[in-house]
């Protein structure tokens, strides 16, 4: 049985999607079977980041609605061994998910793959209540700014609310410069304001946002430190 892991932010841009893909791109290096879901209805970009536009038929509007198996709607990613992506629909509109399809749909894929990830909407909302209670893990994403520490603090306390109580939190674009110029919360100011666990530390590089931009995700070079970084990751998360 396999661990369904949400990955969350309180604040748009925060790189759920871009953590999502690396870290789901690690764990299948290392010879996992992992999938991503994309639960941003109307809004998805998973598939851009792994270059795998247009891949898919079906979405996880069809799965969830009953007009496809999940088997039909998996996208293959042959570059990270057994890696799948589960798109979500673009310009289809879904209504009526409940907690009920979203445990269904989580049951389903725990019994194929090792790790589920889940690359969230932004911030709270019914979405995030149903995958709250039927997940296993919360990652929250914060990037070292006011605003974003607020926001994933609220996140966090409604995670914890949704009965979801194994949760971390990983800092993100982590400008060393700006970082000493002191005008940022620092990493210290951070923990301290988080409850759960820190699971890690990603500098902002702009090889991790070219390889989004190119559907290349920047752990394809295993031996650069960004690589080791998120393997790092992938074992204080998991
Ligand atoms: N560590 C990083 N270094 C450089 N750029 C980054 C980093 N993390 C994310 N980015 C860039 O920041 C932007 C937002 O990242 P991403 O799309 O992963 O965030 P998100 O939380 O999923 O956003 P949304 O709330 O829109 O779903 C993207 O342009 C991405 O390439
Ligand atoms: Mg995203």
């Amino acid at each position: 049985m396999g661990i369904t892991a949400l990955v969350t932010s309180g604040k748009g841009g925060a790189g759920k999607t871009t953590i999502t893909v690396n870290l789901g791109a690690t764990l299948a290096q290392k010879g996992a079977r992992v999938v991503l879901v994309d639960f941003n209805m109307g809004l998805r970009n998973l598939d851009i980041y792994l270059g795998m536009e247009d891949c898919s038929l079906f979405d996880l509007g069809d799965v969830l609605t009953g007009v496809c198996k999940v088997e039909k709607a998996l996208v293959h990613d042959e570059r990270f061994g057994r890696l799948y992506m589960l798109p979500c629909p673009q310009f289809k509109e879904i209504n009526g998910i409940t907690a009920q399809h979203v445990a269904g749909l989580f049951g389903v894929l725990k019994n194929k793959f090792d790790y589920v990830l889940v690359d969230m909407p932004l911030g709270v909302g019914q979405m995030m209540e149903n995958a709250a209670s039927a997940a296993d893990l919360g990652i929250v994403v914060v990037t070292p700014d006011y605003v974003s520490l607020r926001n994933a603090d609220t996140v966090d306390r409604k995670l914890d609310v949704c009965g979801l109580q194994k949760r971390c939190f990983i800092i993100n674009q982590v400008d060393l410069e700006i970082l000493r110029s002191g005008s940022v919360p620092g990493i210290e100011h951070i923990a301290r304001n988080m409850s759960t666990p820190l699971a890690g530390i990603i500098p902002y590089d702009e090889n991790i946002h070219a390889g989004n931009n190119m559907g290349s995700p920047v752990v394809l070079a295993a031996d650069s430190y960004i690589a080791k970084n998120f393997s790092s990751i992938a074992l204080r998360v998991f």
